[in-house]
């Protein structure tokens, strides 16, 4: 496993579970990994480095969680070594690493997605806002953390933000804004473009209670969605990423590994906000919570082509929620450092985690934790997933309180705002 998030952590503990696993490395991992599988280190941003981990360790079968080292072409690396890995390669995991390539292969394999223009110039800047907005998207084209896009009512704050971007040189992509409810669908897809959808979950972008503030990574995450129409992810998974995977093939970039959809459920249907080539977080947290298919066999299948013998997706009937505590300053500069208690408990992944040479475990970074709570429904889960938080401590930390509130109260249409 390549990666340190509580996404990884996540994916450890169900690659963990499954009987087929005999022997597991998290590179570079974190605090919480650390109970589960070997940790050595690696520079996940060179992909020679991981090819020569994995082949240094005999490794059947490697996972590349974040986007990074996929972008960066971990995974042509570790397959030229000739191991099975789970992730796409670098050609198609430009679909999440750059986002006018993206609206590309969109608009030629006809997915609904906002209108959009990529502006490279200052001189050009006034003109396109003017044909944007409000409210206006402005989004950094390169990989962000999720907190490359700022979505305002503000003209004067979405100028700013891309003048910024274009000062430091680097293109802006402004996007029709899409009203509607969030959610992500993640398909499986294999090398013979079969597609294999998880059920859709929803994501909380925003950093404050009532979806207010900046974007984040994410705060928190709940699946399944009470809401939703049951042909939801098939529906998605049809319309939306098939064509994208076959254009991509059609390009001579195939994707294999996992098809995050970024979607707005707007009035004349979903559209693409965006496309991620990875397991998104905190959304991994919960569908793991549910799932019933040991883990290692299902990406198995995924990395080797054999997705189209895959037996249905078994999941638990009832519902998981992930609530995520970030640190002090988080989306900003965030505080590290901070001693964190009760980290041991049950449900409690570590993102941004480590132990100190006197064991104590500290905070690293952003998002520090993610705290998952499963039930019968929604409500039962929300409530083992607060219960679980409380008896966590991160000096400074902040954690939202509504995270799948909304959903319910409302069994029959996306509730506003998730
Ligand atoms: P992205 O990095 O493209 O996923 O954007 C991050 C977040 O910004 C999304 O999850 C949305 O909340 C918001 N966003 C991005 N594009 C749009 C859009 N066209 N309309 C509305 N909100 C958007
Ligand atoms: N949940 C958002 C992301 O993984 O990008």
């Amino acid at each position: 496993m390549i990666g340190a998030g509580a996404r990884e952590h996540a994916l450890v503990l169900a690659l963990a579970g499954d009987p087929a696993v005999t022997a597991l490395a998290c590179a570079p991992g974190n605090a919480g990994t650390a109970a589960l599988a070997e940790q050595p280190g690696v520079d996940v941003t060179d992909p020679v480095a991981v090819a020569d981990l994995a082949t240094r360790w005999s490794a059947d079968l490697v996972v590349i969680g974040p986007e990074g080292p996929l972008v960066a072409g971990a995974a042509d690396a570790v397959r030229a070594a000739g191991i099975a890995c789970f992730g796409p390669r670098a050609g198609a995991a430009r679909i999440e690493g750059s986002k006018a390539f993206a609206k590309e292969v969109m608009a030629a394999a006809g997915v609904p997605t906002a209108r959009s223009e990529l502006v490279d110039n200052p001189g050009r800047l006034d003109a396109a806002l003017s044909r944007f907005g409000p409210p206006w998207v402005v989004k950094d084209d390169r990989l962000a953390a999720g907190k490359g896009v700022v979505v305002t009512e503000d003209r004067e704050v979405a100028r700013a933000y891309a003048l910024t971007l274009l000062d430091g040189g680097h293109p802006v992509l402004l996007d029709c804004y899409l009203d509607g409810p969030e959610i992500s669908l993640f398909c499986l897809v294999d090398s013979e473009r079969t597609v294999l959808p998880l059920l859709p979950a929803h994501d909380f972008k925003r950093v404050g209670e009532g979806d207010v503030g900046p974007n984040t990574g994410g705060m928190g995450a709940y699946a399944p969605l009470p809401w939703a129409p049951a042909s939801l992810a098939t529906d998605v998974a049809a319309r939306i990423v098939r064509p994208a995977v076959d254009e991509l093939a059609r390009r001579g970039a195939p994707f294999s590994g996992l098809l995050y959809a970024g979607l707005a459920l707007t009035t004349e249907g979903p559209q693409v906000i965006e496309f991620n080539c990875r397991f998104g977080d905190p959304e991994t947290q919960v569908l793991l919570a549910l799932l019933r298919t040991p883990l290692a066999g299902l990406l198995r299948a995924t990395a080797t082509g054999a997705l189209a013998q895959q037996s249905p997706l078994q999941w638990d009937p009832g519902a998981a929620v992930v609530v995520v505590i970030a640190a002090q300053g988080y989306p900003g500069v965030p505080r590290t450092g901070d001693v964190i208690t009760g980290a041991a408990g049950k449900g409690v992944l570590h993102a941004a985690t480590r132990r100190r040479d006197d064991g104590a475990v500290v905070s690293a970074g952003g998002r520090v934790l993610s705290v998952v709570g499963t039930g019968v429904d929604l409500a039962a889960a929300r409530e083992q997933a607060y219960q679980r938080v409380e008896h966590v401590h991160l000096p400074g930390g902040h954690y939202r309180n509504d995270i799948g509130l909304l959903a319910t109260r409302r069994e029959n249409g996306p509730p506003a705002g998730g």
